[in-house]
């Protein structure tokens, strides 16, 4: 027994506005005891969760390790538990156990507790929990909405596709991200902890009979971020090929984790429109857009976006239906950013397909305002004088671009 120094969240009354999000959405796990995952000082839009940290007195529990007795204090997720003694969380994107939301929502750090498959990184830690590794027989599970028609698609739905009457593509969104965008467009899905989560099959099912109700061209996995969870993604796009042999079938991705093996994989599974999101041309504005506070993570993130856009473009194009994602707003980015935004996607092909969102306020960025109409135009006249031939920009209309689509 000792002294342990514990990470604690606690809410902040002044900040809570009582919007009930961490009661139907991010819902802890752990309400007796607070175990410092994280997940509620993410996903509160009010940012109504303060860390602390405590001095506690340690207590031990035993829990068993594929048939391993070990003793682990009491207090920390099954994530922090398994760290503890030893287990191995890979990095995200690869095979294999990881843990890249640590929000509850995108699954790949389950394992088997007490014979069911259950998340690590929310769970609380028990006396006398059993725990088995061995997962490969089990079918991964993930949060998933939808599925639902759409009218306009994402960045890569294909331009000449759309012409803004019929549903062009049936979509689901999944939940988790490893990003903590403070203007989050969809984070209902992305913070969800909450929802039933599917198995691979059962999505595409979903999927495939949404695809022939709304006969769409397309179907679509957006999040969230869908490549988080490797096993699951590459089962869903197997599986929706085996039921949809000539449909289109797109992943939009924020291209954080994606590796060229990793790309290859989904291709090789069915998947044949990849849209990827850089969101920014300077590292300084992709912080400021993602949230993300660590410089070298930052870095590496937007560097993979970038590169992992280049690799689908000099492998794929001739395979793969590739759109880019910017995210625009003058709070974090300049008309000369945009410019070199449009040199960099020239050098890569200027034909490439891009996409300009013109990013709301929501979530924890409510203060900024949505760009208007003129200055979306704007950033579409940029881009085109870089060279470009295929810009959308989304605006309160809809929208603009080849085939311009209604919104
Ligand atoms: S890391 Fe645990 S659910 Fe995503």
């Amino acid at each position: 027994m000792g002294e342990l120094r514990r990470r604690r969240v606690i809410v902040d009354e002044g900040r809570c506005v009582e919007c009930d999000f961490c009661k139907t959405v991010n819902v802890c796990r752990s309400p007796d005891q607070c175990i410092g995952c994280l997940s509620c000082f993410y996903a509160c839009p009010y940012e109504a969760r303060i860390i602390i940290e405590e001095e506690v007195e340690e207590r031990l529990i035993k829990i068993t390790v594929d048939g391993v007795e070990y003793n682990v204090p009491d207090g920390i997720s099954v994530k922090e538990a398994l760290q503890r003694i030893g287990v191995e969380f890979k990095p995200p994107g690869s095979r294999g156990l990881t843990a890249p939301c640590n929000l509850g929502g995108c699954w790949a750090c389950a394992v088997l507790i007490n014979g069911e498959l259950e998340r690590t990184c929310i769970n609380p830690v028990r006396d006398g929990m059993k725990i088995s590794l061995n997962i490969d027989e089990v079918e991964p599970l993930r949060i998933v909405h939808g599925p639902e028609p759409h009218r306009v698609g994402g960045k890569a739905t294909p331009w000449f596709e759309v012409d803004g009457y019929g549903y062009v593509e049936s979509a689901i969104w999944v939940a988790g991200c490893n990003l903590r965008c403070p203007q989050c467009q969809n984070y209902y899905v992305t913070y969800d902890n909450s929802g039933k989560p599917l198995t691979p099959r059962e999505a595409a099912e979903r999927l495939t009979e949404c695809r022939s109700i709304y006969n769409t061209p397309g179907i679509a996995v957006s999040g969230g971020e869908p490549t988080l969870n490797r096993r699951w993604l590459i089962e869903l796009f197997r599986n929706l090929r085996e039921m949809n042999p000539k449909t289109r079938l797109h992943l939009d991705s924020n291209g954080t984790i994606l590796t060229e093996d990793y790309v290859d994989e989904l291709v090789e599974a069915g998947c044949n429109n990849i849209g990827v999101e850089p969101k920014a041309g300077r590292l300084d504005t992709y912080m400021t857009i993602t949230g993300i506070n660590d410089r070298s993570l930052a870095e590496k993130y937007f560097t993979n976006s970038w590169k992992i856009l280049e690799y689908l473009v000099e492998r794929y194009s001739d395979k793969v239906y590739i759109g880019a994602g910017f995210a625009y707003n003058s709070e974090w980015m300049s008309f000369e950013e945009v410019a070199e935004i449009g040199d960099k996607v020239a050098a890569i092909d200027p034909r490439l397909q891009v996409t300009v969102l013109d990013y709301f306020p929501t979530f924890r960025r409510r203060y900024i305002k949505r760009p208007s109409v003129d200055e979306m135009l704007k950033v579409k006249k940029i881009l085109e004088e870089r060279g470009l031939k295929t810009v959308i920009v989304q605006t309160r209309i809809g929208h603009i671009g080849p085939g311009d689509r209604s919104a």
